[in-house]
């Protein structure tokens, strides 16, 4: 038989490799891995239970929640407070910071604990989606001003996505690694280490029913990806999950890019910075590709909100760069990006 890694044996052989290494880093990422199994479970059983439908509540951007948002939000809460490695939690489904009584923890940590809800009743994947940082250091209470750290900062990020298969990719900074559920013994095994993007892809991925919103440098470039062009795999193919994480999953592994856009109907976009695009944009430049908001890189943005959104064009590197090309030539000063 192959010799199968889990994720937890996985991650404690990684953090032998520092001897000065507390372990704490460790444990945050192996509760995350608890609380993305008992999603996943539920995740797959959501079809025959009560567990579909409404929540009469709303989330802090004024769309309803469905149960499931809030079970994956309470279980990575639980599973993150368990061992008072972190301080505080900013969640898509918690207007304000929540402080954790591991108060002196070490980290803090952003995420969008259902990712693609508008899936959920379609049976299409869906994600979750995490974001690590270090407290500062000298504070002893935290202001929520002090979670405003830009995505160069992360010390950590990945995704679960529970798909076809369930499948956890994690970066700490030293390449992206992927791991796949084995629902019959409740592990995750290693199943792709080091991942790499191709540095070019044929696949686009865009909300294109949004057309008419959109700046002309993107109407250009998505004309050009459907020109007929052999030599550049041209016409590339459209594909679009509607669940940011596995749209994102599909580029780490096929290539191609991945955008959504400011336009005239989200101004700023509609995909959150903290929660959605850094994590994302980390393990995608992790795996060798490029995360922009236009012009910069999504992970030198410097937040000034929680929730703040930001447009997004992450994928191979080539394709990327070819999206950069027709921004700056068609789009005029007024349409911004
Ligand atoms: P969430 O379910 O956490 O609100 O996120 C959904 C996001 C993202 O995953 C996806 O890429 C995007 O919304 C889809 O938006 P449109 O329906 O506007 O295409
Ligand atoms: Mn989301
Ligand atoms: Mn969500």
């Amino acid at each position: 038989m192959k010799d199968l890694v889990t994720l937890e044996e996985y991650i404690i052989r990684a953090q032998n490799k520092f001897p000065g290494a507390t372990g704490e880093l460790s444990q945050l990422l192996r509760d995350i891995g608890l609380a993305a199994k008992i999603i996943s479970r539920e995740v797959n059983k959501a079809g025959i239970t009560n567990i579909l439908g409404y929540e009469d509540s709303e989330n802090v951007h004024g769309e309803s929640q469905k149960k499931l948002d809030l079970f994956a939000n309470e279980q990575l809460i639980s599973a993150l407070s368990r061992s008072n490695i972190t301080c505080m939690v900013i969640s898509e489904e918690n207007e304000g910071v929540v402080r954790l009584s591991g108060e002196a923890g070490k980290y803090i940590v952003y995420m969008d604990p259902l990712d693609g809800s508008s899936n959920i009743d379609v049976s299409v994947s869906i994600g979750s989606i995490f974001s690590v940082y270090m407290r500062p250091e000298s504070k002893k209470k935290l202001a929520e001003g002090d979670a405003l750290q830009s995505g160069e900062k992360q010390v950590a990020a990945g995704y679960v996505l529970y798909g076809s298969s369930t499948v956890l990719a994690y970066t700490t900074g030293l390449g992206v690694r992927i791991f796949t559920l084995d629902p019959s013994i409740g592990e995750f095994i290693l199943s792709h280490e080091d991942v790499k993007i191709p540095e070019y892809g044929n696949i686009y991925s865009a909300d294109e029913g949004s057309y008419n919103f959109w700046d002309p440098g993107l109407k250009q470039y998505v004309k050009y990806c459907q020109e007929i062009d052999p030599d550049t795999g041209r016409p590339y193919k459209a594909r679009y999950v509607g669940c940011m994480a596995a749209d994102v999953h599909r580029t780490l592994l096929q290539g191609g890019i991945f955008m959504y856009p400011d336009s005239s109907k989200y101004p700023n976009g509609k995909l959150r910075l903290m929660y959605e695009c850094n994590p994302l944009s980390f393990i995608i430049e992790q795996a060798g590709g490029l995360a922009i908001d236009g012009s910069r890189r999504i992970m030198e943005i410097q937040p000034a909100s929680l929730h703040e959104c930001t447009p997004i064009y992450i994928g191979s590197r080539k394709n990327v760069e070819k999206l950069r090309e027709f921004f700056v030539e068609f789009n005029t000063a007024n349409s911004s990006r």
